[in-house]
């Protein structure tokens, strides 16, 4: 989603902004500008539909001045098309500015502050520019304050006025932005990645707080009638600008499936201690998984379908229901949660706000929250009663590969430390469990070892307009992400069938040709497996089998079997996904998409 970056500082802000708007690239946008605080006190905005390429090189032809002071924008379109117009930054009167998130309330205000005519987007955020012009009489702290009176809906704006040379005014409710003071200046963004190549110091921008970045000071103020300065918590990040870089790998999606083993190291081994589950580093105590009867899951996409995994591996072992749901519905649901519930939330990023508003909607409803989220110091692990970090570093392609396999292992954490506390695990089965678990980490190194055997079914994928991935049980559920990956940067109509469902409708979908990828891992429903896959066989489907090297399979049951190492049935899941990732990877660079940043998507979707 919108991208956001200001900075003042003695160095050209031009550059700045430009470098941090490329950084912030992976979020997804359509459009991007800036504007710059001159010399001469004139503020020069410049903003494109397209690439922050293509706004660079016009700024390298039209912008020959200096300015040490400036904000930048990349679009995401929600409010009116993409056009130039519409693009950030909106110039009202005295007043330039930013925006990420939605104004609900746009249209009254449009009325209530007569601003109908005036306007030259279709863009909620330039009535957020109008309305702030007309409250603001030389006092940026009342004129903000006022404004927010006004809104509804969630926001972080950065913001110049005419007359504060060399000041940039932030402020957000629910919508990300940090901000840092470094040796060259100040910096306030809507992530760490734009900010890592100038400092590892950082703070979040405390919600309904006003901060003012000056050329070599940050200022934050509470909204009481005397503006109270306050002190935000500064926090360190805990990864280097080469996590950022794709380091010579053509794309961010192939480095980060690349930098999976890694990650899980890094997620599980500091929480084993004597061969079992630990997590008093955490701060999360064993009394929330013994106090609740059910568990419920929320999360979004991919994190959803970590969920779906662990589903399926939890409950036969707790015997206590375990529930997932896409956080977009539960927020409206009336959810059947209490307090004896333990609402699990998960997110990468930890700004997801569906997520987010189903996380408060637990709370509210007195439920224990346990979330397992990428992003330290996101808004919803800083709300959430306890936090599990997973350690997989900066996500950049928006295709979510190593966090995947992060959050699982965070998951197969909590449910073996469950089974433990709850006596459904000896603590002999327990430490098993871990030990198996970290088989999967070299079967993980095996698969990617075949990368390039595992990239020859993209020949038969790429001409394709539709494609089925079928497993029963943990094979079901690796399979809904897997027909994820594949839609969302190949664009190939992907569905994921739990294999004795293909009967009851979808088989009529199966005729020559068609892809059907099918898992089979899991030892107590092979052969019931074996026969959906001659069903489609059968029907001329062209099938891509993954399964594992013992499986006694006839060769000829499938087109292409790829086969993983012979780990343990519960935690075939992580050389599983590294294939369905590599699968749906090639794929997307067989037919020369944009693999990192596809089509209409946003890595952080911080608006419904
Ligand atoms: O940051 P989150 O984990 O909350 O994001 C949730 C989804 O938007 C995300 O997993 C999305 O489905 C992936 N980019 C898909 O690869």
């Amino acid at each position: 989603m919108c991208g956001i970056i200001g900075y003042t500082g003695p160095l050209g802000a031009k550059k700045i902004l430009l470098n941090g708007l490329a950084c912030l690239e992976y979020r997804g946008y359509d459009s991007a500008g800036i504007a710059l605080y001159m010399e001469d006190d004139s503020i020069q905005v410049i903003k494109k539909t397209g690439k922050v390429k293509a706004l660079k090189e016009y700024c390298d032809q039209t912008v020959h001045k200096v300015s040490h002071c400036g904000i930048g924008h990349t679009r995401w379109a929600t409010h009116g098309g993409v056009t130039d117009e519409n693009a950030h930054p909106h110039r009202v009167g005295h007043v330039t500015l930013i925006h990420n998130g939605i104004i609900e309330n746009y249209h009254e205000l449009t009325e209530q502050f007569h601003l109908e005519g005036t306007l030259v987007s279709q863009t909620d955020s330039e009535v957020a520019a109008g309305v702030l012009n007309q409250l603001y009489q030389g006092d940026p702290l009342a004129a903000i304050r006022e404004l927010l009176s006004f809104l509804n809906g969630s926001f972080s704006f950065c913001i110049m006025f005419d007359d504060q040379p060399g000041n940039i005014y932030a402020v957000r409710n629910v919508s990300p932005l940090v901000a840092a003071t470094t040796n060259s200046g100040t910096l306030v963004a809507s992530d760490l990645t734009a900010l890592i190549p100038y400092t590892k110091d950082y703070f979040v921008v405390p919600e309904e707080k006003i901060v003012k970045l000056s050329p070599y000071k940050i200022s934050v103020y509470d909204l009481d009638d005397n503006f109270t300065r306050i002190s935000p918590e500064i926090m360190t990040i805990n990864w280097d600008t080469d996590a950022a870089m794709k380091n010579g790998y053509p794309h961010f999606m192939l480095k980060e499936i690349h930098e999976q083993p890694e990650a899980l190291k890094k997620t599980i081994l500091p929480r084993i201690s004597q061969g079992l589950p630990d997590f008093s580093d955490d701060g999360i105590p064993d009394r929330i998984f013994t106090d609740c009867s059910r568990i419920h899951i929320v999360a979004c996409g991919t994190a959803m379908y970590a969920g779906m995994v662990a589903r399926a591996l939890m409950e036969p072992v707790l015997r206590i229901p375990v529930s997932v749901t896409i956080a977009s519905e539960f927020r409206y649901e009336n959810p059947l949660v209490d307090e004896h519930t333990l609402v699990i939330v998960i997110s990468q990023s930890g700004e997801t706000i569906d997520t987010l508003a189903a996380l408060r909607l637990a709370k509210e409803y007195g439920s224990k929250t346990l979330s397992i989220v990428n992003v330290k110091g996101s808004t919803i692990a800083r709300e959430s009663d306890y936090v599990l970090y997973t350690h997989a570093g900066p996500e950049i392609a928006v295709a979510s590969t190593k966090a995947y396999s992060v959050q699982l292992a965070a998951l197969y954490l909590i449910s073996c430390r469950m089974s433990l506390v709850r006596g459904k695990y000896s603590k002999e089965q327990s430490q098993a469990f871990l030990a198996d678990m970290l088989e999967a980490i070299p079967a993980i190194e095996t698969m990617l070892e075949q990368k390039d055997f595992i990239k020859t079914t993209s020949s038969h994928l790429m001409d394709q307009s539709d494609a089925f991935f079928i497993g029963r049980g943990l094979d079901y559920a690796f399979s809904l992400e897997g027909a994820l990956k594949l839609k969302e940067i190949s664009y190939i109509h992907a569905e994921a069938q739990a294999a004795g469902e293909l009967k009851h409708g979808t088989i009529a979908l199966i005729a020559d040709d068609v892809p059907v990828i099918a898992i089979a891992t899991q030892q107590h429903v092979l052969s019931k497996l074996i026969s959906n896959i001659r069903e489609v066989k059968a029907r001329g489907a062209f099938v891509i089998l993954l399964t594992k090297e013992m499986a006694a399979i006839d060769e000829n049951l499938a087109d292409i079997i790829i086969r993983i190492p012979n780990i343990d049935d519960r935690f075939t899941v992580f050389p599983i996904a590294v294939v369905l990732q590599l699968i749906a990877y090639y794929t997307s660079v067989a037919k020369d998409l944009d693999v990192d940043q596809p089509r209409n998507l946003a890595k952080s979707v911080t608006v419904e």
